[in-house]
């Protein structure tokens, strides 16, 4: 039976509502929006709870986005290391766990520079060999006074040296350039007029970038203050597949597990993620777009809706169930109705199976997993993703502590806007659960 956690057998949930401390508000945590499935004091939380009397542990992150539990753990005194397959919040993750080691008068030098030289950005030619990446998109990106600015902007960062100070360029460039693009967040990533938005014809790019560069050095600055004279965890992101490459984990080695693996709500983080791909220099094609999406956790529907049936990869009567009814929905849509969510559905939890027999080998024998995951709600079915990601990580022999919900009615989520929630009418809510496993 799967029964809500506490931290002392008290009564008192072990996690405060992320919703409430939003990572938007904290320094180092504010640097680039992500969908992060929780916040800094969700990390304090777990560790607080798990953690209680280990000076230096080792926690681990398969799923770390820009970082939030690498940060938290090091600056607790634990190592961290993480996986990030997409090398976009990849960088932003590397770049916060260098914060301790930025020389603020090095930066301040090159903030001063960058200041100067942008003085020329709108009024100069185009930088000589600098050009825009080959990333298709419906209207132009940029608007041409923007694009000329970016590549000047571009040229100034790609001349930073060392390697550490320039991640932070880069990942502030990233964390704002769609703000001057003809495209917008809406949680997707979709052109402006599309949103009802008037396209940005110019904007004063240097303003924009500079402002992200002084908040961050400010954030810098704080935080090398808070932690002097402590000594910090090592933090360590490998940029690639968890699936792939985890492996460089040692067996057993693993204290504390706290992660949020991408939802089954076919936010498609890559796609997303397009413009500071491509401009940032990561990838160049669509072949290279199309191996992060195949690789990604779960894939995508886009990716897999397509494919011959998908066949569930271990035994779960009442999932398999649920895929049979799921594939029998509007199955004259095809690939569009039940069929085609079917074979999401089914990747996606197959890649829950594979998630946890490796969670099962890294972790040390009474290591925890702490898993933030949402349930989903497809073509009107209610499906309870956290419930039956437990039970996985029961059938693989690991201890299922519980399952905490920790919010109600997930905001944000594309789901509710998108496709994904077309057939019957279902009155399910959205939530958000730590599922908590342990290794005995
Ligand atoms: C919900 S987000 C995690 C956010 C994270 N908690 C944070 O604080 O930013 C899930 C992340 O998993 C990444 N991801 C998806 N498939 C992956 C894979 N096979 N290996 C490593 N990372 C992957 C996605 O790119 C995404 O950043």
């Amino acid at each position: 039976m799967i029964v809500p956690v506490s931290r002392n057998g008290d009564g008192q949930a072990i996690f405060r509502d992320p919703a409430f401390t939003d990572n938007k508000n904290l320094p180092v945590h504010r640097w680039v929006p992500w969908i992060a499935g929780y916040s800094a004091p969700f990390v304090d939380d777990a560790i607080s709870a798990f953690l209680p009397h280990h000076k230096k542990a080792l926690i681990l992150d398969p799923f770390c986005g820009v970082g939030t539990t690498l940060l938290q753990a090091t600056l607790r005194g634990h190592d961290a290391i993480g996986f990030e397959i997409n090398p976009y919040p990849a960088l932003s993750a590397r770049a916060k766990l260098n914060t301790a080691a930025i020389n603020l008068a090095e930066l301040d030098v090159l903030l001063l520079a960058m200041q100067a030289a942008s003085a020329k950005w709108r009024s100069a030619a185009s930088p000589k060999d600098a050009a825009a990446p080959p990333l298709k998109s419906r209207i132009p990106f940029f608007s041409p006074a923007v694009e000329k600015q970016v590549l000047h902007a571009l040229t100034f960062i790609n001349h930073i040296e060392p390697d550490s100070v320039a991640d932070l360029f880069r990942a502030a460039f990233g964390a704002v350039m769609v703000s001057f693009s003809n495209y917008s967040y809406e949680p997707s990533l979709g052109s402006r007029p599309a949103a009802g938005k008037p396209l940005v014809d110019d904007a004063d790019v240097a303003h924009v970038l500079l402002a992200k560069l002084h908040q961050m050095r400010a954030d810098i600055a704080w935080l090398q203050a808070e932690t002097e004279g402590r000594s910090l965890g090592s933090g360590q992101v490998i940029n690639s597949d968890f699936f792939a490459t985890n492996g460089q984990v040692a067996t057993g080695s693993v204290d504390l597990v706290i992660t949020s693996p991408p939802y089954m709500n076919n936010y498609h983080y890559v796609r997303n993620t397009r413009p500071q791909l491509y401009w940032l220099n990561f990838i160049s094609s669509p072949g290279e777009q199309k191996h992060l999406e195949t690789n990604n956790f779960g894939q995508y529907w886009q990716t897999v809706r397509d494919a011959d049936p998908i066949d569930l990869a271990f035994e779960h009567a009442k999932l398999q169930k649920t895929i049979k009814q799921l594939r029998e929905t509007r199955s004259d849509r095809g690939a569009y109705g039940g069929p085609g969510w079917a074979n999401y559905v089914t990747a996606y939890f197959n890649d829950c199976y594979r998630f946890i027999a490796a969670l099962k080998r890294v972790l040390a024998r009474n290591g925890v997993g702490v898993i933030v995951i949402g349930n989903s709600i497809i073509q009107g079915i209610n499906i309870r993703t956290e419930t039956i990601l437990g039970e996985i990580g029961a059938m693989q022999g690991l201890t299922l502590e519980g399952v905490q919900c920790i919010r109600e009615k997930r905001v944000g989520a594309s789901i509710t806007q998108s496709s994904v929630r077309q057939g019957e009418r279902s009155d399910a809510t959205l939530s958000e659960s730590a599922v908590i496993v342990r290794k005995r």
